[in-house]
């Protein structure tokens, strides 16, 4: 007998009652309601401002300071849950995995993503991942050859003369060319175009800044737009000629390599299928680790210290180019400070449970009813006095040497989801930096303001990495 639309609403009260029940759920203890209880407008409002002032993430750590590690949001139209405790994101990532996902990313990403490895839950994210994750075995993560090559590259880009560069602006084009031939066998070479002063060169690197800086308004992107779907047309091409040339046993690519794009043009030539997987790693792999090694490097030029430190280190390796294997053990270099990744979510798929937030001390289980966003603060976690003791917001690489985290520490997420790309980004980044020292004796900061965030889906510099540098 079909149930009646009030059964099936209480059916699904009871089940809530029992779940509440069953784990000693208690009312979240704090809340920070918007002064508009309709659709939140002046929250937004504010948002939209932090956004354009820069101060996203000092507005989470404000907000984390004074409602705590876990709060609600509420309107009459939905709930938002915002933490920082390590034991609620472990369980929205690891634990509980199957009752959370991505939901509004699809939405919010889908127009520049389509359907990847970034937008996608369930079986077909689960498709995604197996395809891209022998791209990552050791012996090709271990092979530094590209990195050298694109890293000399950079450096002719870099004046012998002290004058100011934007070590950011450079980053950004070395980890979309190595990420391009790492992942589809060959390389946009956007730092040799900007050597040659050929802009088309670079046009690849710069769509894709502008794209990512409003991913979520691409309608916006006009002119622009076309750049990037061009260049997204010329590795779709690339693998559907690879396809045709595989079928006739003549594949132009290194047999022996794993090549994420020559194993995907196996499986298909759809070119929305080839189009959207390609754009989800590239942008994956490119702006990560170039941000974290722009904002690393601006505190570097303000920390004479610190880098004379990494250059005794780095005098180690008697100034040969370092291997995979002695780069794991320069443990300065290995040292970070900003999450790149430092805001982050997922939507509850069923009704469900989070182990803290709950009761008069903030320590009993939370009920998530199926549709609420939690929103979670690596950023603020990783600032948390408790678990990084009172100098938590200082640039200390000393700290990382007795220090052992667990999901207080979360640069590359963990669970299920965890970065597929984190041993070749770590390997990546520590390259560069030790590259940079053993080549600079030197480095000064030539940007007199603070660092500014430019936050999209990831953090760098609003002002860039301005330097000079000095030759060793
Ligand atoms: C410092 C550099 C990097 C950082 C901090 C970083 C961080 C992250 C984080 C936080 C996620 C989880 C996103 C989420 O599920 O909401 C993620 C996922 C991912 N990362 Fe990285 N990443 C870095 C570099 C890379 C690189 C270089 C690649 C590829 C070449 C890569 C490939 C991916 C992919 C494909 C995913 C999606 C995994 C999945 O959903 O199963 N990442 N990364």
């Amino acid at each position: 007998m079909a149930l009646s639309k009030s059964q099936l609403v209480q059916a699904v009260l009871a089940i809530g009652t029992i779940i509440k029940l069953k784990n000693g759920c208690q009312p979240i203890r704090n809340s920070a309601q918007p002064k508009n209880p309709f659709f939140g407008l002046d929250r937004k409002m504010q948002m939209n401002r932090h956004a354009k002032n820069g101060t996203t993430l000092k507005d989470s750590l404000e907000r984390d300071r004074v409602y705590g590690p876990t709060f609600a949001m509420d309107t009459f139209t939905n709930r938002t849950i915002i933490t920082s405790d390590p034991y609620n994101i472990k369980t929205i990532l690891s634990v509980r995995f199957h009752d959370f996902g991505l939901s509004d990313r699809q939405f919010a990403l889908g127009p520049l993503l389509g359907h990847g490895i970034f937008t996608s839950d369930g079986d077909r994210w689960h498709k995604s991942r197996s395809l891209i994750r022998p791209n990552f075995i050791r012996e090709q993560i271990a092979d530094l050859e590209a990195f050298e090559r694109h890293f000399q590259t950079m450096l002719s880009l870099i004046p012998r003369d002290e004058s100011t560069v934007d070590l950011q602006d450079l980053f950004f084009c070395f980890t979309i060319d190595s990420a391009t031939e790492f992942l589809f066998g060959h390389s946009v070479e956007s730092l040799e175009g900007k050597r040659q002063g050929n802009e088309a060169g670079s046009a690849f690197a710069e769509a894709f800044n502008y794209a990512q800086e409003d991913g979520v308004r691409l309608f916006r992107l006009g002119y622009i737009a076309r750049i990037l779907k061009d260049c997204r047309a010329k590795f779709v091409d690339a693998a559907i000629q690879l396809r045709c040339a595989q079928d006739e046993e003549k594949a132009s690519v290194d047999d022996r390599k794993y090549v994420f794009l020559k194993e995907l043009a196996k499986q298909t030539t759809d070119r929305v299928v080839l189009r959207d997987e390609l754009l989800n790693v590239l942008l994956a792999g490119r702006d990560t680790t170039a941000s974290l090694l722009a904002n690393m490097l601006f505190i570097l030029a303000r920390r004479p210290d610190v880098w004379a430190k990494l250059r005794a280190e780095v005098a180690g390796l008697g100034g040969e180019v370092p291997t995979y294997e002695t780069l794991r053990n320069l443990k300065y270099v290995n040292a970070r400070l900003y999450p790149v990744v430092p805001l982050n979510g997922r939507f509850a798929h069923n009704d469900t449970v989070l182990p803290r937030g709950g009761g008069l001390d903030g320590q009993s289980p939370i009920f998530v009813h199926k549709g609420t966003f939690v929103a979670y603060s690596v950023y603020a976690m990783h600032r948390r006095k408790e678990f990084y003791g009172e100098d938590a917001n200082d640039f200390k690489p000393e700290r990382w040497e007795t220090l052992r985290m667990g999901w207080e520490y979360l640069p590359l997420n963990g669970g299920p989801r965890i970065c597929v790309g984190q041993q070749y980004a770590l390997t990546e980044a520590s390259f560069v930096a030790t590259r940079l020292v053993q080549e600079f004796e030197r480095i000064e900061s030539r940007d007199p303001g603070p660092w500014v965030e430019n936050l999209t889906l990831t953090v760098c510099s609003r002002n860039g990495t301005k330097v000079g540098l000095y030759a060793a």
